[in-house]
């Protein structure tokens, strides 16, 4: 289930390739994106592709509560800086998760897509260490190792948010196909531990495990 590159950008080009192509074949895709380090690098080769992103409706993961959209870590913010500035996205297109999302993705079909990146304590989106597989969308409380993680983004501890909306376990188990990226040595073990063992609440995904559709990429640098 997991595959292995050579390097983060090798990991890079490759996902940006599939997105691009899932795009190509399909106009209107329904595609779910991450934040945070890891995907960086596939924004940057995604951009390049010459791709009509006009009908392309896209549904981010999660985003902090508290801190305003424009603030420069949100997760809006983010996202302008790495992909929307740089397509022909429409605006109407872009979706954050509020309490709306999940009868909204059942009433078009769910998403197409979905690209995921995946916490030190095995977290998906916001859902931390026992979040029920079958959670829906919602306000989440970040843990304290999520909060020590992502201080690297902010001048300290104390100003990242306490809390957040993620998109749920079970919103995200009914993507159609999904991809999961990881890079760097210190996060093999948690991508081992919910590959290759046991599916349990205290390694969210491990529950992705269970998905037909379901590919795993790791490059260790
Ligand atoms: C954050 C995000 C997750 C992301 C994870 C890993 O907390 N909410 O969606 O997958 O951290 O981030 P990074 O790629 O920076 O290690």
């Amino acid at each position: 289930m997991i595959t292995l590159f050579e390097n983060y950008n090798q990991m890079s080009e490759y996902v940006a390739s599939i997105v691009a192509e899932e795009i190509t074949n399909n106009p209107n895709l329904r595609l779910g994106l991450p934040t945070g380090s890891t995907p960086i690098g596939m924004y940057k080769n995604l951009i390049q592709f010459d791709l009509d992103w006009s009908n392309v409706k896209t549904y981010n993961l999660d985003e902090y509560e508290g801190i305003g959209e424009n603030h420069p870590q949100s997760y809006h913010t983010f996202m302008n800086k790495n992909l929307f500035l740089h397509v022909n996205l429409k605006k109407e297109f872009i979706h954050f998760p509020d309490k709306n999302l999940d009868t909204h993705l059942k009433q078009v079909g769910g998403l197409d897509l979905l690209i995921l990146g995946i916490g030190h304590n095995g977290h998906i989106a916001f859902n931390e260490p026992g979040s029920s597989p079958t959670s829906a969308t919602r306000r989440v409380k970040l843990t304290k190792e999520t909060i020590i993680a992502n201080s690297r983004f902010f001048g300290s501890e104390d100003e990242v948010p306490k809390w957040a909306f993620t998109m749920g376990l079970k919103t995200i188990r009914e993507s159609k196909r999904i991809i999961l990226i990881a890079n760097g040595q210190d996060k093999w073990d948690i991508v081992n531990n919910c590959f290759n063992g046991d599916v349990t609440k205290d390694r969210p995904a491990s529950v992705l495990q269970m998905h037909p559709n379901i590919e795993v990429f790791y490059a260790p640098q």
